[in-house]
C-alpha cells in the first residue's frame, strides 16, 4: 500500500493551512534528486527557493555540520566562538563589505536591514525623528513580519494583518522615473530585489539597477538589495546586481547562506552603515550560532570557486533555450537569468498548480505562482542531461 495519501491526509490535519504543497511526502536526498515515502525519485526543479543551491546534502556542507554537531553548537552571541569571525570575515570578503552581522531567517535579515537603515537615516543622514522613510517596489517579497507585509502589494500576504508599519513607500518595479520622484530628504532607503523572485522571477530593464545606485548615491540614500534569493550563484553571478556591475550599499543574505541545512542570514555592509549599532539595539539567541557559521563559511568557500555561478552560467542557457522552444507550444513566456526561470503558461492550456501536479507525477517538481507562472530553480549541482529531462517533461506536459 502507497504511504504517501496517509502521510498527506496526516500533514493536513495537524498544522495550519498557510502552504498548499504538492502531495508528495519526501524522505530523503541527494544532489538534484528527492525521494518519497513509496520510494518514487523526482527531479528538484526548485531547491528550496534556492535554499539547496549546491544541491542537497553537499558533501562539503554536510561534513562541515557533522564536525560541528561533534565539538560545538550554541553559545549564544553573550561569548564569542571560534566559528565566528572566520564567518563574517570571508562572507565580508566575498561581498566586498567591511561587516557582517549574522541572523537566521531571510525575513530577520530585511528587517535588520530595515533597522540599520532608519538608524543610519536618523543619526548619519539628519533626518528628523520618526520620519525616516523607505521606498519598495511594486510585487516585492521580502518576508513575513508584520513589518515587512505592511508594504507587500500582495493581498493574499498583506490582508487583515494590519495596523500596518508605517514609513514605507511603494513604486512601480523597473521604473526608475517613479523611484526617484519618490525620494525625499526623509528617505533613508531603497529596498528591492534585484530580480523579483516570487513575482514571477521578473528581471528589471538592463539600465534600473544602475541607475537605482546613481540616484542614490547622489541623494545620500541607502541602496539595499535583498539577494536572499537571488544570490550565492543563483543568477551565474555571486549577486544579482554583479551582472549590472551595482554595488549596493547592503546586502541581505539568507537561503543557500544554510547550505540547505541550517537557517542562516545575514546583513553585510561598511562600517559607516553597519556600525551605527551598538550593543543592546539589536539581536538573536541563534544568529550567528557555531553551527550555522560552520556550514555558511563552507558556503562561502564553495563559492569563492566561481564554480558553482560558472555552472549557472553555463547550465543556465541550456534551460532557458530548452525553455525558450516551448513558447508558442503552451508557454507564453520566458523570463529569468541563469538557472532561474519563471515560465507564464498559457491560462487557456492550465493553471500553473495542474501544470506543477502534472511535472510531479512526471517525476519533476517546481512551484507556480500568481495564476499561470512556474518558477524553476534547480540546483546548481544539476547536469545538463537532467536539465534536458526537465524540459521535455515539461513539453510533455503542455502537449497534454
Ligand atoms: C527575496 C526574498 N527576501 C526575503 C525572503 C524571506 O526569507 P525567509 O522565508 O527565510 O524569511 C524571501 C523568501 O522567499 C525572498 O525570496
Amino acid at each position: 500500500m502507497l504511504r504517501t495519501p496517509s502521510a498527506v491526509r496526516d500533514a493536513e490535519r495537524h498544522t495550519a493551512h498557510n502552504y498548499h504543497p504538492l502531495p508528495v511526502v519526501i524522505s530523503s536526498a541527494e544532489g538534484a534528486w528527492l525521494t518519497d515515502v513509496d520510494g518514487r525519485r523526482y527531479l528538484d526543479c526548485l531547491a528550496g527557493y534556492s535554499a539547496l543551491n549546491f544541491g542537497h546534502r553537499h558533501p562539503k556542507l554536510i561534513e562541515a555540520a557533522h564536525a560541528q554537531l561533534d565539538r560545538l553548537t550554541l553559545t549564544s552571541r553573550a561569548f564569542i566562538h571560534d566559528q565566528f569571525a572566520d564567518f563574517c570575515r570571508e562572507l565580508g570578503a566575498l561581498c566586498g563589505k567591511d561587516l557582517v552581522l549574522p541572523m537566521n531567517t531571510g525575513a530577520e535579515a530585511v528587517e535588520t536591514g530595515i533597522k540599520v537603515a532608519r538608524k543610519w537615516g536618523y543619526q548619519v543622514k539628519g533626518v528628523a525623528p520618526g520620519q525616516a522613510n523607505i521606498v519598495v517596489a511594486e510585487g516585492n517579497f521580502h518576508g513575513r513580519t508584520t513589518t515587512i507585509v505592511s508594504f507587500s502589494t500582495d493581498e493574499d500576504a498583506r490582508a487583515d494583518f494590519g495596523p500596518y508599519t508605517p514609513g514605507f513607500t511603494v513604486v512601480p518595479y523597473g521604473d526608475l522615473d517613479a523611484l526617484t520622484a519618490a525620494i525625499d530628504e526623509n528617505t533613508v532607503a531603497v529596498l528591492l530585489e534585484p530580480i523579483q523572485g516570487e513575482q514571477g522571477v521578473v528581471v528589471p530593464p538592463e539600465d534600473y539597477l544602475p541607475g537605482v545606485r546613481r540616484v542614490c548615491t547622489e541623494r545620500n540614500v541607502l541602496f539595499i538589495a535583498d539577494e536572499i534569493q537571488s544570490g550565492l550563484g543563483r543568477t551565474g553571478a555571486t549577486f544579482a546586481c554583479d551582472h549590472e556591475g551595482v554595488v549596493p550599499d547592503m546586502y541581505l543574505l539568507g537561503k543557500a547562506l544554510g547550505g540547505g541545512i541550517v537557517p542562516v542570514s545575514a546583513v553585510a555592509a561598511n562600517a559607516d552603515v553597519l556600525g551605527v549599532l551598538k550593543p543592546g539595539q539589536h539581536g538573536s539567541t541563534f544568529g550567528g550560532n557555531p553551527l550555522a557559521c560552520a556550514v555558511a563559511t563552507e558556503v562561502v568557500r564553495l563559492l569563492a570557486t566561481g564554480e558553482f555561478q560558472r555552472r549557472s552560467v553555463e547550465l543556465g542557457e541550456r534551460l532557458h533555450a530548452g525553455l525558450r522552444g516551448l513558447i508558442g507550444k503552451g508557454l507564453v513566456a520566458v523570463r529569468g537569468r541563469g538557472l532561474w526561470a519563471g515560465l507564464d503558461i498559457d491560462p487557456a492550456l492550465m493553471t500553473g498548480r495542474e501544470a506543477c501536479e502534472r511535472l510531479m507525477e512526471r517525476g519533476v517538481l517546481a512551484k507556480d505562482t500568481h495564476g499561470s507562472t512556474i518558477r524553476l530553480a534547480p540546483p546548481l549541482v544539476i547536469t545538463e542531461e537532467e536539465i534536458d529531462h526537465a524540459v521535455a517533461q515539461l513539453a510533455a506536459v503542455l502537449e497534454g
